[in-house]
């Protein structure tokens, strides 16, 4: 049985920042789909197996020949059942959950699908949090691919849903990425209406750089969660700062998933690049003075704490400025006991031990830890 972390004690409230769930109307689209993300059944696994990432299609694909090798996750109960969600809190002491649909989100949808499924699914989260009142908060989802003036109907009809205390968002935007031009209209109206963005990684890097190695499943999904979701945050970030969309919408807030990926790190390389490049701070100038990743990072930016190590977490807290901008997350119920004892998953979860841990050795177990772990945030 792994080593458990019981958290310290905290006076204040705990809040898990970082928790999703899949509704059961968007696993019932899964399950009709025949290209990822899909949910399909195996003969060998209890579960239906859960296919989401690239990286995983080449499983997929062998699977269909050996089905002793498995693609994906199982889908468990825990990604759609409520009282899961909520058993995992109180084995965990956690107060309160602001929940997100897990990726990819409404991003592989057809445009005339968007937005009633976007419609279905936040008012799945409302009714959830409106059974625990107090306890359960959400991430909204937004239907980037449906027509622009239905997306930003999208924005003013969540800002109205008293649970609602954000919006969870991939990379991809509308197709091309964070910094495209068409998407500030977007950011401006979600600053205006006060709903941070809470930024999530899924598309990882091209398998090509994981080696044939990985595809073959020799590496399990290390590389491309490790290391491919970071960088992902970190390229997408970078490209927004570049394209100077902090700038341009100075009310916008973003919560960082993975600690900001690579961002606390590298940061100040970023910068260097910047400064070595004349044409590049002549543009970045043209608006007034330059303002610097740094800065940006400790007025715009907040960072969840699932980095799972003490240095991380210190990077972290250096970047964004102070331990008031790291929020406790616990990505459930992605990382789930391994064991493969019969109900290990109702019990405690190493990955969740693992992480306070390190936020303890990182912050103590004092006024940082309790602000960390949602101290600060206790008003949601
Ligand atoms: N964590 C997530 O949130 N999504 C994944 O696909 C894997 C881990
Ligand atoms: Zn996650």
């Amino acid at each position: 049985m792994a080593e458990q972390q019981q958290l310290p004690k905290a006076k204040a409230k705990v809040a898990d920042i970082h928790t999703h769930m899949y509704p059961p109307e968007y696993v019932k689209v899964l399950e009709s789909r025949n290209t990822i993300p899909l949910v399909r059944k195996f003969p060998t696994a209890s579960d239906p197996r859960l296919v989401l990432l690239e990286a995983e299609v080449p499983l997929l694909e062998s699977a269909q020949q050996d089905p002793s090798l498995l693609p994906g996750r199982p889908l468990t109960k825990h990604f759609s059942s409520l009282d899961q969600k909520i058993h995992f809190m109180d084995t965990h002491s956690i107060d309160i959950s602001v929940i997100s649909l897990a990726n990819p989100w409404l991003d592989f949808l057809p445009s005339d699908q968007a937005a009633p499924s976007a419609t279905s699914i936040n008012s799945s989260f409302s009714s959830m949090c409106a059974t625990h009142p107090g306890r359960l908060y959400f991430f909204a989802a937004l239907p980037l691919t449906a027509p622009p003036s239905d997306l930003l109907a999208s924005i003013t009809s969540i800002a109205s849903l008293p649970y609602c205390r954000g919006v969870i968002l991939g990379t991809s935007g509308l197709g091309s990425g964070l910094d495209d031009p068409a998407l500030l209209p977007i950011f401006t109206a979600l600053a205006e209406a006060n709903l941070p963005i809470f930024l999530h990684p899924h598309y990882g890097l091209p398998n090509s750089v994981f080696g044939p190695r990985s595809a073959a499943g020799e590496y399990g999904h290390v590389l491309p969660l490790a290391l491919g979701f970071p960088m992902e945050t970190t390229i997408a970030v970078a490209r927004m700062f570049l394209a100077g969309v902090f700038d341009a919408v100075p009310k916008l807030s973003m919560i960082l998933a993975h600690s900001g990926g690579t961002l606390p790190f590298l940061a100040g390389r970023i910068e260097s690049c910047i400064v070595h490049d004349g044409a590049l701070v002549k543009r970045m100038k043209e608006g007034g003075k330059r303002r610097s990743l740094w800065e940006v990072l400790r007025s715009q930016v907040y960072l969840d704490a699932v980095i799972y190590g003490e240095v991380g977490l210190k990077a972290a807290v250096e970047a964004s400025g102070s331990s008031d901008r790291l929020m406790f997350g616990t990505d459930h119920p992605f990382f789930p006991p391994v064991g493969g004892e019969k109900g290990e998953e109702d019990g405690e979860w190493e990955s969740v031990g693992l992480n306070v841990k390190a936020v303890v050795k990182a912050m103590g177990d004092g006024v940082e830890y309790e602000g960390v772990m949602g101290g600060m945030r206790s008003g949601f």
